[in-house]
């Protein structure tokens, strides 16, 4: 088994949430010199296949980074077993990778801010029928739960 950590992003359509999560802890880990796999996907088959929400493009891009290229798909059986850590975006994508877990499954699941000293089982909120002003909190959301994230690992290496 390789030591590079492997960390699954889950939110429920993988096209707001979870694609800035995986973008955010990308390069979070670049900027530290940590090399990851990073993934991301949602429970729900709604946007199979779809770029990334126009918003989360935009606030990405505003972040200097690009996701245009990113695709949805949907958690597998098989992640359970390819990946280190799943983390779910909030208490239902949570409930979800909780209840389809299969026993003795290789992944832990978490909650993204539950890597954040103070915020755990928070939730990052839906910002999908919102505003764009809602992105900017999933943002911040995202690089918080990112950087708490990689603390924890770079502090275990
Ligand atoms: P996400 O946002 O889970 O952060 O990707 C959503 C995207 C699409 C839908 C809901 C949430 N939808 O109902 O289609």
């Amino acid at each position: 088994m390789s030591d590079t950590p492997s960390v699954l992003f889950v939110c429920l359509g993988n096209i707001c949430r979870s694609p800035l999560a995986e973008a955010a802890f990308r390069a979070a880990a670049e900027r530290a010199g940590l090399e990851v796999e990073v993934d991301s996907a949602g429970t729900g088959a709604w946007h199979l296949g779809d770029a990334p929400d126009p918003r989360a493009q935009a606030i990405a891009r505003e972040h200097g980074l690009d996701i245009s290229g990113y695709r949805a798909r949907k958690v597998t059986r098989a992640d359970y077993d390819r990946f280190d850590h799943m983390i779910a975006l909030d208490e239902d994508n949570y409930e979800t990778l909780h209840i389809y877990r299969p026993e003795g499954a290789r992944a832990q699941v978490t909650m993204l801010l539950d890597h954040v000293p103070g915020r755990e089982r928070e939730p990052v909120a839906d910002p999908y029928y919102g505003g764009p002003g809602g992105f900017e909190s999933t943002w911040e959301d995202v690089s918080a739960g990112a950087a708490g994230l990689l603390q924890g690992m770079v502090a275990r290496t």
